[in-house]
């Protein structure tokens, strides 16, 4: 290509920024872009931002200052901003940081051709709108390039939650669902490519309605597909757990037995502060309808320590919450204001207890994540290998409790599942041998 032109994505939070990176490589691609993995000899820089924790913004107008000099040298380089830190600022991004080109929020993927158009004839481009149409169906499709054998598929964005402390239905947006078709004929495209697992994404992902029967419905018209040999979603809100997707973790094959269900805290008191809408009673008798259907289910989740209002007791009732569930993996962070969401004008539990009481979670939950991981030692698990590993001969995948797995196979073992038997733990992965021939032969 005559004018090819080079990109840099840096992408930050989630798994749906991984996949929004993606797509916008791709949309790029056909304006002539090919990705970099180095800022240095980019044409063009996007940052793909995340808004949920923290000085988020502050962070990114550090690391645009760190693009001056090569802006400098390089007076054609655009820079972009994307993701929700540009949907939280927007304006304010260019006028505290005059060298950027264009910020595009997350719903305004699709006019990234325009708007790339734009900053090269020398303007800026803004666009933070939410449209109606679904901006998925106006990116590039996907190049029929090979992949490997796992992908994410965002099947659902936003959330009318309102948890009282997260910025998502504000950066994000109301919740929207893709249509099945839609999905169907992106997943099939993905298998084609090679792809064996799908992870459907989605802020709430089990509020899915783009299909007749929610997301359990699209699962198993998705598992119909003969190639893909697993499922996952993320994330879940407790209240959108319905029966027939209960039932698919017991009856779908395909479905892994792997879930994230964040419950955030396990005290009923804060659960009403935050506005989560569920009890910590509500929360066991829902895992304990899952664990019916699915005894070896791992469940995941989120918490947040040092919400406002949160007394010891209140903490000691989170504690006792997690060691009541169990989780074979979990993510815990201290509360941070967010502007804008309501539980940013209380006041605040002092910043020393807040990390004392993370510590104590995080020192449970990992204790709780190491048993899980040993406990998987002298198992057999089934194993979707995805590349090789360091040491030659190795290759390395994941069970189907997500786990990390090495053993020693042969290359065309990449992307095929294999039964293996776990040999030991090495903390931060299981060690394991083949026992399986290919369970189906390659196509
Ligand atoms: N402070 C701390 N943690 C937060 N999360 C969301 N908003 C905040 C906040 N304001 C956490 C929640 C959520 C995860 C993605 O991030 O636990 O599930
Ligand atoms: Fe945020 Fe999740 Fe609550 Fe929605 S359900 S407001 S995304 S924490």
């Amino acid at each position: 290509m005559a004018d090819t032109k080079k990109l840099f994505i840096k992408t930050y939070g989630c798994q749906m920024n991984v996949y929004d990176s993606e797509r916008m490589a791709e949309t790029l691609g056909a304006q002539g872009y090919v990705q970099t993995d180095t800022a240095d000899d980019a044409d063009m820089i996007l940052l793909n931002t995340c808004h949920i924790r923290e000085k988020a913004a502050e962070k990114i107008y550090s690391e645009l200052g760190k693009f001056r000099g090569l802006k400098t040298a390089k007076p054609g380089l655009k820079i972009g901003v994307a993701g929700c830190v540009a949907q939280a600022e927007g304006a304010e991004i260019i006028r505290r940081q005059p060298m950027v080109d264009l910020v595009v929020g997350p719903q305004s993927y699709h006019k990234l051709p325009q708007m790339e158009a734009r900053v090269q004839s020398g303007k800026r481009a803004l666009d933070t709108e939410f449209p109606e149409e679904d901006k998925f169906d106006h990116l590039a499709s996907r190049p029929k390039a090979k992949r490997g054998p796992t992908a994410f598929l965002t099947v659902q964005e936003g959330c009318d939650k309102f948890c009282a402390f997260c910025v998502v239905p504000y950066t994000r947006g109301a919740e929207v669902s893709r249509p099945a078709e839609r999905v169907m004929a992106e997943a099939a495209d993905l298998v084609a490519r090679g792809v064996r697992e799908i992870t459907l994404l989605g802020q709430n992902v089990n509020a899915y309605h783009g299909h007749a029967g929610g997301l359990a419905g699209l699962i198993w018209q998705l598992s119909e597909i003969d190639q893909l040999e697993r499922i996952r979603f993320t994330t879940s809100h407790p209240n959108d757990m319905d029966d027939a997707l209960i039932e698919a973790h017991g009856t779908c094959d395909k479905l892994m037995p792997y879930l994230h269900l964040p419950v955030q805290s396990g005290s009923d008191r804060i659960l009403k502060a935050m506005n989560r809408k569920h009890t910590r009673e509500s929360y066991f008798a829902l895992v304990d309808r899952i664990r019916s259907a699915r005894p070896d289910l791992l469940l995941s989740g989120d918490f947040i320590v040092g919400f406002p209002g949160e007394t010891d007791q209140d903490f000691q009732d989170t504690l006792d919450l997690v060691r009541r569930v169990g989780y074979g993996q979990a993510y815990s962070f201290k509360y941070s204001a967010r502007p804008g969401t309501p539980a940013a004008e209380r006041a605040e539990v002092p910043p020393e207890v807040a990390s004392a009481r993370l510590q104590e979670l995080q020192a449970l939950l990992t204790e709780q994540q190491r048993a899980a991981q040993a406990d998987m030692v002298g198992r057999e698990v089934k194993v979707l290998f995805e590349k090789k590993g360091r040491r030659e001969g190795q290759l390395i995948g994941k069970s189907e409790y997500l786990h990390a797995v090495h053993a020693v196979a042969p290359d065309d073992m990449i992307g095929q599942v294999i039964t293996v038997q776990i040999l030991k733990d090495m903390t931060n992965s299981l060690k394991g041998q083949v026992l399986s021939a290919p369970a189906r032969p390659r196509a």
